[in-house]
């Protein structure tokens, strides 16, 4: 359509006015006539055919192309531009061309156009996004020539447009998996040296508090530090968690069971003004994973979605088998394709903007505020994941709510047995009503899902605060035995205690702790008739124990 010419594209201002090019030939010659006569029309037809050639090119051709005058009009476009930015012919034609490009790209946009006109540069490429006709981003590669008159006069612009909206999201993906792995390898081996290290202060301290006296005034101070090492320890658990590290105890599982075994302290979780739906496929393949690391992903994500409802919504939990072929695998970075089952969590929440999306599950990456996240959520969703063998991917945008989709292969073999029925069968039971506070979630769902099976009444909470308002609501019923953890944020096991009986007196108390022996009979914790299970326990221990303590 143009000829390039010492570098410049020029046509003539005849051409220019219609915006293409016609010949800038005379058609006949009138010195000689008669062959004139047949060279033009020759000449008309070799013409036409070369225009029709041309008008295919610009018809046909995978790339959009626009031109557009020098008050950046669109005078004309081709079919593949239309289809790119989603708008017919005649809803381009005469528009401002810098209307659709995205707001964060316009000044860079504008200033190449004018440095165009200005002839600083007759050509420019640049990566710029467009918003389409149905509001979608598209990334494009764009290539723009300023066309001149032969006297150098600037008459029209060309402007060739790739979309390469799938390339950028492939790059993007790419980026973002090795950043992960990157800042994963680095929390990794922090936190695996980090956990030697605190093993040996945790340790030393510990040995302290057993050769001091029970009035020494240092017990505080050493008590203090040993709490502090718990609190780095959890946090290097989730760090490990994230980078992969953990020890995983795998199991060939089955996600709705899972999912149903879960679904009260889901409800628990994110509370009453908050609807949960969960939507099982029936014939659902099963997994290899650790079912205590799933239920924590799943527990993440629950606490996420409720916290971006803060006025209500609904949260759902879907599962479904879903094969994923080549074409998927390579689109999607680190994906193998096969036979996975889906989960996906969904929520009416507040959504993300695409610059929160990209980074949530970068280790400490929060928007809750000082206090409020850790930003360690996500990151062990996701570390427990890919050690599982799986993808996660997120979808959102902010006002439209949030869903994540987790992948997970499926595997052939059996489940896994769970301690055998029988085993379970000629434990203990009871019909009694027991509250367990216990803020470790899969300690607490393993103790409510069994104590459950056996037949008892459980009410559940995970603090100090949340038992207190439970036994005030059930002051006319009797609450049986309280099952509670010795150690817990703000408000201990024994202060628990004390305040309980004032409200239920004749309440029967078992604690749990992740303590030795000896350590918590100095702590001063202990009382001759205190009974204690001590973590990790069995379930055989826990029902012998319960049982033991009500009849006591
Ligand atoms: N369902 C969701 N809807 C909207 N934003 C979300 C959702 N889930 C996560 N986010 C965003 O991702 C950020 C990181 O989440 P992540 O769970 O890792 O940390 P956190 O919730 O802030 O803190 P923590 O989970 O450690 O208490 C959140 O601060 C929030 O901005
Ligand atoms: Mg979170």
């Amino acid at each position: 359509m143009f000829k390039e010419k010492k570098g410049r594209t020029e046509v003539s201002e005849e051409q220019s006015r219609s915006g293409h090019e016609t010949t800038g030939k005379p058609i006949h010659n009138e010195g000689d006539y008669h062959v004139g006569l047949s060279e033009s029309k020759q000449a008309e037809e070799a013409l036409q055919k070369r225009e029709a050639k041309l008008r295919t090119i610009f018809e046909r051709v995978a790339v959009g192309i626009g031109l557009v005058d020098l008050e950046g009009r669109l005078m004309e476009s081709n079919p593949a531009l239309q289809e790119i930015l989603g708008y017919s012919e005649k809803e381009l034609q005469n528009r401002v061309f810098t209307e659709f490009t995205h707001p964060d790209d316009l000044t860079a946009d504008t200033n190449l156009y004018k440095e165009l006109l200005e002839g600083k540069r007759d050509h420019h490429q640049t990566e710029k996004r467009f918003i389409r006709k149905d509001g979608e981003i598209v990334w494009s590669l764009q290539n723009v020539s300023l066309v001149r008159a032969s006297g150098g006069e600037p008459l029209f612009m060309i402007f060739m447009v790739e979309d390469i909206t799938e390339r950028k999201r492939l790059e993007n993906h790419f980026l973002q998996s090795q950043k992960m792995e990157t800042v994963g390898r680095l929390a990794g081996g922090i936190s695996h040296d980090f956990n030697n290290i605190l093993t040996v202060i945790k340790g030393y301290s510990q040995l302290l508090l057993s050769e001091l006296n029970e009035d020494h005034p240092l017990r505080e101070n050493l008590e203090e530090i040993k709490k502090a090492t718990e609190r780095a320890e959890d946090l290097t658990r989730q760090l490990l968690a994230f980078s992969r590290r953990q020890v995983m105890e795998m199991k060939v599982i089955g996600l709705n069971h899972l999912i149903k075994n879960l679904e009260k302290m889901l409800r628990r979780v994110i509370g009453e003004d908050i609807e949960l739906t969960t939507v099982l496929t029936d014939d659902l393949g099963r997994i290899k994973t650790d079912p205590a690391q799933i239920e924590q992903v799943i527990l993440n994500l629950a606490v996420n979605a409720r916290d971006a409802m803060p006025s209500g919504g609904k949260l759902t939990l879907e599962t479904t088998n879903v094969e994923l072929d080549k074409d998927y695998a390579h689109t999607h970075i680190s994906v193998a394709p096969g036979r996975y089952v889906m989960l996906s969590v969904s929520d009416t929440g507040c959504g993300m903007t695409p610059e929160v999306k990209e980074r949530i599950f970068e280790p400490f990456f929060t928007t809750k505020g000082q206090g409020k996240g850790t930003g360690l959520g996500l990151s062990t969703v996701y570390g427990i994941v890919k050690q599982s063998g799986g993808n996660i991917w997120v979808y959102s945008e902010p006002g439209e709510g949030t869903t994540f989709k987790i992948y997970i292969p499926r595997v052939e073999e059996e489940i896994d047995a769970l301690p055998s029925q029988e085993e379970i069968l000629d434990l203990p039971k009871g019909n009694e009503t027991v509250l367990l506070v216990e803020d470790d979630p899969s300690v607490w769902n393993l103790a409510d899902r069994f104590l459950r099976g056996q037949g008892y009444k459980v009410l559940g909470a995970t603090n100090g605060n949340e038992a207190i308002q439970i036994a005030q609501e059930h002051l006319k019923e009797k609450i049986h035995l309280l099952l509670t953890d010795m150690v817990m944020p703000q408000m201990g096991g024994k202060e628990l205690v004390g305040r309980f009986k004032s409200l239920h007196p004749e309440i029967k108390v078992l604690f749990i702790s992740g303590y030795t022996d000896s350590a918590i009979t100095h702590h001063g914790l202990s009382e001759p008739d205190t009974a204690l299970l001590q973590k990790p326990f069995s379930l055989t221990s826990l029902a012998i124990k319960v049982r033991e303590v009500l009849d006591k």
